[in-house]
């Protein structure tokens, strides 16, 4: 499992960033404007880079930003609202797994040399599809790409595209690709599936067709400058003459537990003596995306942070719990009293297959209450299964002996 945080880029020197700054701004470029001063503010330690960066997206969004976006970015035909918005390059990490990390690695790689291999014949199509369930990270990794090649990241939601007009989508998906052709962007285009349904698709015939033909031939007439990152929550809605159009494809899914527990570790801002944590929301965090962990861990650090107080992963695990029996939750802001914390510790040993050593770090209780708990729990199921064989009833809900015993 590895990650591609921003500091692994080869970031210019700030005073080379400086310099061009000024000079773009002279020259009223103002898309390199935006892209340098982003560069900049990443450039910048911690923790005035996050506060920093939102006062920028403030200015860029501001009546005394740059200019408006829609003075260069196509328009809607009707509504004449902007089809194309720049997003600022990503300034938290990323994180994948190694075989999805080597993937877009390759995919960056020849992105990069594309003049080079035009130049022997083998010209790229850079285009890469994201295909996975809400809040995997497939806007962000497609900022993140942008970032590495140093790219405005031009997003599309073609939802919003066709759902408002269907009888102008053709013309505004042609805008939106002479567009990207005109900037040599990237293009990021979000919820791909609503034009690019199979065109056999008995409701929407005729008009779709139109509208997934004029994609196709966005796509094919693209120079080999121009990197493509479409996304689609439903993959398989996708015509498969769009699947053919992305030679690079990258399933997400929700992460597995390694991944879980780096993206706990830099979302509560953990240090790493408490990788135990880590692990143990980790492990009662199966099925939960990043978007989930990173929206709870935020959730328990802004209430800590107005309570002046330490995060309470003892609220995390009450939200987990619930999480894992199908609701899902925020951390609670209020105080559990001794005997609420007793039964939720004892709740949490009992539901997922945690080692005493993890529970003890997660409650900040003694290694030896914990065993306690969980010799308390042998003998009530030691008695329970008892009661269940007299009655020829099973056990249920206790856990295997094998998760208890696993327990340090
Ligand atoms: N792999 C990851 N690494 C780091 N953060 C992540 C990751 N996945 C999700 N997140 C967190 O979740 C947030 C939402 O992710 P993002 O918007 O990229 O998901 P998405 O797959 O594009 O979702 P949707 O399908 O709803 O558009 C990110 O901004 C980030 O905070
Ligand atoms: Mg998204």
């Amino acid at each position: 499992m590895s990650f591609m945080p921003l500091g692994s880029m080869q970031e210019p020197r700030p005073s080379d960033t400086v310099l061009a700054l000024i000079e773009a701004a002279l020259n009223s470029d103002f898309v390199a404007v935006r892209r340098l001063g982003t560069t900049l503010v990443r450039s910048l330690p911690e923790p005035d880079r996050v506060s920093t960066q939102e006062r920028l997206t403030r200015l860029f969004r501001g009546a005394g930003g740059t200019r408006p976006p829609h003075a260069v970015a196509p328009l809607d035909v009707k509504t004449k609202s902007p089809l194309v918005e720049e997003l600022p390059w990503p300034t938290g990490p990323l994180f994948l797994d190694d075989e999805d990390s080597q993937l877009l690695e390759r995919f960056i790689a020849e992105a990069q040399a594309a003049d080079e291999l035009a130049g022997a014949g083998l010209a790229p199509r850079s285009n890469l599809l994201l295909v996975g369930p809400p809040g995997t990270g497939k806007t962000l990794t497609a900022g993140h790409i942008a970032a590495r090649l140093g790219l405005p990241f031009h997003v599309a939601r073609l939802d919003t595209i066709v759902s408002s007009l269907l009888g102008d989508t053709a013309k505004n998906i042609r805008g939106i690709f002479d567009f990207v052709q005109r900037e040599q962007g990237l293009l990021f285009l979000d919820e791909i599936d609503a034009v690019a349904k199979q065109r056999d698709d008995a409701r929407d015939i005729g008009e779709l067709k139109r509208v997934v033909n004029t994609l196709l031939q966005g796509l094919d007439r693209l120079d080999h400058r121009c990197v493509v990152i479409a996304a689609s929550n439903h993959g398989h809605l996708l015509d498969p003459a769009v699947w053919r159009r992305f030679p690079y494809r990258l399933t997400v899914d929700q992460p597995a537990a390694g991944l879980r527990a780096s993206l706990w570790s830099h979302y509560l801002g953990l240090d790493p003596a408490e990788a135990p944590i880590a692990d143990a929301l980790a492990g009662m965090s199966d099925g939960l995306s990043g978007s989930d962990v990173a929206e709870i861990a935020l959730a328990a650090r802004r209430t800590a942070h107005l309570k002046r107080t330490k995060v309470s992963f003892t609220a995390i695990a009450g939200a987990l719990l619930d999480c894992a029996n199908g609701k899902f939750s925020l951390p609670t802001i209020g105080e559990l009293d001794r005997d609420a914390t007793l039964s939720l510790r004892r709740a949490v040993g009992e539901r997922f297959d945690l080692t005493n050593g993890q529970l003890s770090a997660l409650f900040s209780v003694t290694y030896e209450a914990v065993a306690k708990d969980a010799r308390v729990k042998r003998a009530g199921g030691k008695r329970r299964s008892g009661l269940a064989q007299q009655s020829g009833a099973a056990a249920d809900g206790a856990p295997t002996a094998g998760a208890r015993d696993r327990r340090r």
